[in-house]
């Protein structure tokens, strides 16, 4: 096979694999201030079985970013695809196939566990005892049985995080969308989410692309980081890569390397800097 020939099925198969892929998505927001542009220009590839971080400053257009991916946005700019499906003309496909995790989560207090899961099963069109099936299971899988009949109220916040992944999970979507999963979460809390994600990723093939402003995190968790800064890509790579172009040799600090790139200190005001 000619090496032209073998360049285009790499192409295609790169093409089939990737699960989210996004060219130039931008968004402008039109405010009495004059116009606000949260996001200028990002391309995004995420394949099968991927974990992608989004990293960057508060402001940076992370947030913005995941609500125009998860069709909550309409982009100003650019396309995108979800697992093939055109964020502009097929939103309910992208849906589908699409599990997000807004940055506060949004579960009703007063309602317990296993009712919030039921009736999230029961919003995607399950039947009822698929949908009792479906939370029994899930529950499993993110250790929330011995809490199914606590009211949410009484959650702690990783209990409340798992809830709200469990929730996103609930249609087995391909792409799940993280916003800051772990702000606000303690340190053994957030070390069971990273455990969480990648399972996830291992043994369902799930892609996912999630937001975070802690650098120890990114480095940890994303197989790679996309580091966006003022609505752009600042840059793309492998943690270590990343390190080898930008903060100069393979042992620098995420940290270093952070700063190279955006040209800032600091990812956000209230995380210290931390040598990986
Ligand atoms: N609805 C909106 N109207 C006006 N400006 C907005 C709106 N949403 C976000 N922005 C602005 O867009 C920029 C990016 O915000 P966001 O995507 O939330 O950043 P991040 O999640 O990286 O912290 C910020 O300057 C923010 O103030
Ligand atoms: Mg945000």
């Amino acid at each position: 096979m000619g090496s032209l020939q073998k360049f285009r099925d790499s192409v295609f198969l790169y093409a089939m694999t990737a699960v989210i892929s996004a060219a130039g998505l931008a968004r402008t927001f039109q405010t009495k201030a004059g116009p606000v542009e949260a996001v200028r220009c990002v391309d995004l590839t995420v394949r099968a079985g991927e974990i992608v971080g989004l990293l960057g400053p508060n402001g940076a257009g992370k947030t913005t970013t995941l609500r125009m991916l998860t069709t909550l946005l309409e982009p100003t700019g650019g396309a995108a695809t979800i697992a093939g499906h055109d964020l502009a003309t097929d939103p309910a496909g992208v849906r589908r196939v699409s599990g997000y995790v807004a940055q506060s989560g949004g579960v009703d207090p007063q309602i317990t566990v296993r009712e919030e899961l039921v009736t999230q099963a029961r919003m995607y069109r399950l039947p009822k005892a698929e949908a009792v099936r479906r939370t029994t299971e899930l529950a499993r899988e993110l250790d929330l049985t011995g809490l199914l009949d606590r009211r949410t109220a009484a959650l702690s916040g990783g209990q409340r995080r798992r809830l709200d992944i469990a929730m996103a999970l609930t249609h087995r979507p391909k792409v799940l969308f993280l916003d800051e999963p772990t702000t606000g979460l303690d340190p053994g809390s957030r070390a069971g989410l990273w455990d969480l994600v990648r399972e996830l990723r291992d043994r369902h093939g799930t892609a996912v692309c999630l937001t975070t402003h802690h650098l120890d995190e990114a480095d940890a968790l994303a197989d790679r980081l996309v580091v966006v800064d003022r609505g752009v890509v600042a840059a793309d790579g492998t943690p270590s890569a990343l390190r080898l172009a930008h903060g100069g040799s393979i042992d620098a600090t995420l940290q270093d390397t952070f700063l190279a790139i955006t040209g800032r200190g600091r990812a956000p005001a209230d995380a210290a800097p931390i040598a990986v």
